[in-house]
């Protein structure tokens, strides 16, 4: 039995899949198991990382687990994963945590790992950089104006399909090996107007893009986390826009067939977009 916690987001969702494919046996964790919408063969479990009492049920049975990375919450979990006998975690980091400045996002994920390592179970660190699910965040602007706006248009980037962050972490769930930190990112750079052209194009209208003072975008992303957390999104956007974003380097070897484009997933995505 395999538990997937995070289940009903992008990447969870799609881990459950992948196992479920694979032929393994899927229990999933969420703290709304009637609205979780997840396939009928999986066994869903309520479970919420705040609430340590509903953990311990979750994990009985249960040989190796995907680990949702809330920050600050995870020791409950860790403490019930060691005590049941769990032999193996892969936990959903970021690449962030290679960064030679992390930021606040990427040492949180490294005090994510450091508590994983620490529990004494053997760990898979994915580590992916960022995912193209970020850009359903321009749907609303997209149906209602026609027009993203956005700060650092030039900023490059090569984001991340969340059906290869699953891939991998059900790699690491699957095998025998695999173990320590994998690192990787979408397979083409692009700056944000093309990719606000790509998911133009895929719906048949034309949408612009219009540039925005940092100013405005950090109060913005400031309404939806730590102040800090968004100085460093805003700095990594500004790196990008100076040709200085992470080498592109794809989940390729791990998941044994090529990553999927960002038109692949702007497909993939379309009833999101259109919602
Ligand atoms: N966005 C990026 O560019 C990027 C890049 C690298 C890494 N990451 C990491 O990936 C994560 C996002 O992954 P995602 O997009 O798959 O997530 P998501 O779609 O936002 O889904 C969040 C999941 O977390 C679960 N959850 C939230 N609070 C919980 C709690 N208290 N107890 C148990 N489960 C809880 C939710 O389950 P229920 O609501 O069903 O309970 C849901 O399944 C980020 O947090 C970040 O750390 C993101």
């Amino acid at each position: 039995m395999i538990l997937v916690t995070g289940s009903t987001g992008n990447v969870g969702r799609n881990i459950v899949r992948e196992l479920l494919a694979a032929g393994e046996q899927v229990r999933a964790l969420t703290r709304n198991p009637a609205g979780s919408g997840l396939p009928a063969e999986v066994e869903v479990v309520e479970g919420d990382f705040t609430r340590p009492e509903t953990l311990a049920a979750a994990l009985d049975g249960v040989r190796r687990a995907f680990l949702f990375p809330l920050f600050g919450e995870l020791e409950s979990f860790l403490g019930h994963a060691r005590r049941s006998g769990l032999e193996r975690l892969v936990l959903l980091s970021s690449s962030a945590a290679t960064f030679a400045t992390p930021g606040w996002i990427g040492e949180a994920h490294l005090r994510n790992e450091a508590e994983v390592s620490a529990s004494g179970i053997d760990a898979t660190f994915v580590r992916p950089s960022l995912f193209m699910a970020n850009d359903l965040a321009w749907a609303d602007q997209i149906s209602a104006v026609g027009v993203v706006r956005g700060p650092y248009a030039k900023a490059r980037m090569a984001p991340v399909d969340e059906r290869d962050v699953a891939a991998v972490a059900a790699a690491a769930l699957t095998s025998a090996g695999l173990l320590g930190h994998v690192s990787f990112t979408g397979p083409q750079a692009l700056n944000q107007v093309e990719r606000v052209r790509t998911i133009a194009e895929a719906h048949g209208v034309t949408v612009g893009f219009e540039e925005i003072p940092r100013s405005e975008a950090h109060a913005h992303l400031a309404e939806h986390m730590p102040p800090p957390a968004a100085d460093f999104l805003l700095d990594q956007l500004k790196e990008a826009a100076e040709g200085k974003g992470e080498p592109v380097s794809t989940a390729e070897p791990v998941i044994g067939r090529p990553a999927h484009t960002y038109a692949s997933w702007v497909q993939h995505r379309i009833a999101d977009f259109r919602r």
